[in-house]
């Protein structure tokens, strides 16, 4: 479960912790008891966060300096640390797996524990993957119709058909719809959905070389008086700026009510996970157009 102890939040008043019996907290709360049925129910497969072809590159390249090693020894050492690249993203791959630590369940969660959001009305998943938050929000919300947007391929293992195999499996297909699209530039005009999420998707926004643009550009697709709940790298000062700077930036662009949450210290994460660039940087962006 979420530590609220250690979750920290940035909005204009400053930092403040969430402290238990908040809002929020109880939000949280509702959110986590149905929340466990995520991954393991049924076959939804919403795939990993570390994909095979990273954990091969490593590898591969181990080989190929063991093999130069034979001319000149000191390509041993490289070797070595491709073997050490190689086993820890192997260990990543099974604390995010269901099968393991659940990792990628458990953060997906936050970003529900922070939407202010009755479940009426049309919701977008920004960068769906395999649909993991758009197929529970569906199935969190009965009466939401949802889609996911994602642009697929690349070095990912996600595609437009496990997303529709999974909201079948999931029993919400006739609620969901996947679509090709850019986080970059969103294909729908200003102000289409009641609520907008998002989850460890803007920081892989190649177009984009000044990250807060996705974040606009989700925004700009929110109706007003809709709510959003951006999880991604925000920690992550070199991506994103300062805190204050970020919350400041957004309510700048016409949104009302903008909090910034520190997610990089979850208890449920091990500290062999916290990497900087990665989960160690991970931030909450929430709250209402
Ligand atoms: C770490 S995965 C997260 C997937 C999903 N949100 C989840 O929680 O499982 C990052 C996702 O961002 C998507 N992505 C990267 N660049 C994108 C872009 N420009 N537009 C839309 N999606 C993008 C990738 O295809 C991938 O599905």
């Amino acid at each position: 479960m979420m530590d609220r102890r250690h979750s920290q939040g940035y909005s204009d008043a400053g930092f403040t912790d969430e402290a238990e019996g908040s809002p929020a907290a109880s939000q949280f709360s509702q959110a986590m008891e149905g929340s466990s049925m995520s991954d393991t129910r049924g076959t939804v497969d919403y795939g990993n966060w570390v994909p095979w072809k990273l954990v091969y590159i490593p590898a591969i390249l181990a080989i190929v300096f063991m093999g130069f090693s034979l001319w000149w020894r000191p390509l041993l050492l490289g070797a070595f640390l491709c073997i050490l690249a190689s086993g820890y993203l192997i260990y990543a791959r099974r604390q995010f797996s269901p099968e393991g630590g659940n990792l990628q369940a458990r953060l997906r969660d936050i970003v529900f524990a922070h939407l202010a959001w009755n479940g009426d009305g049309t919701l977008l998943d920004i960068g769906c993957g395999n649909g993991a938050l758009a197929v529970e929000a569906a199935r969190r919300y009965p009466h939401a119709q949802v889609t996911g947007i994602d642009c697929w391929g690349g070095k990912w293992e996600y595609s437009i058909e496990r997303c529709q195999s999974n909201a079948l499996n999931a029993s919400v297909a006739e609620r969901t719809r996947f679509q090709k699209a850019s986080a970059a530039r969103l294909p729908f005009p200003d102000e289409t959905f009641d609520v907008v999420v998002s989850n460890m998707v803007f920081h892989e926004v190649q177009e984009a070389r000044d990250k807060r643009t996705v974040i606009r550009e989700a925004l700009r697709v929110l109706k007003k008086g809709g709510v959003f709940s951006f999880q991604d790298l925000f920690v992550w000062k070199s991506l994103y700026g300062e805190p204050q700077d970020l919350v400041a930036a957004v309510r700048s662009w016409g949104i009302d009510e903008v909090n910034l949450i520190d997610t990089s210290r979850q208890s449920f994460v091990p500290r062999s996970m916290r990497l900087p660039f990665t989960v160690g940087d991970t931030g909450l962006l929430c709250g209402t157009k």
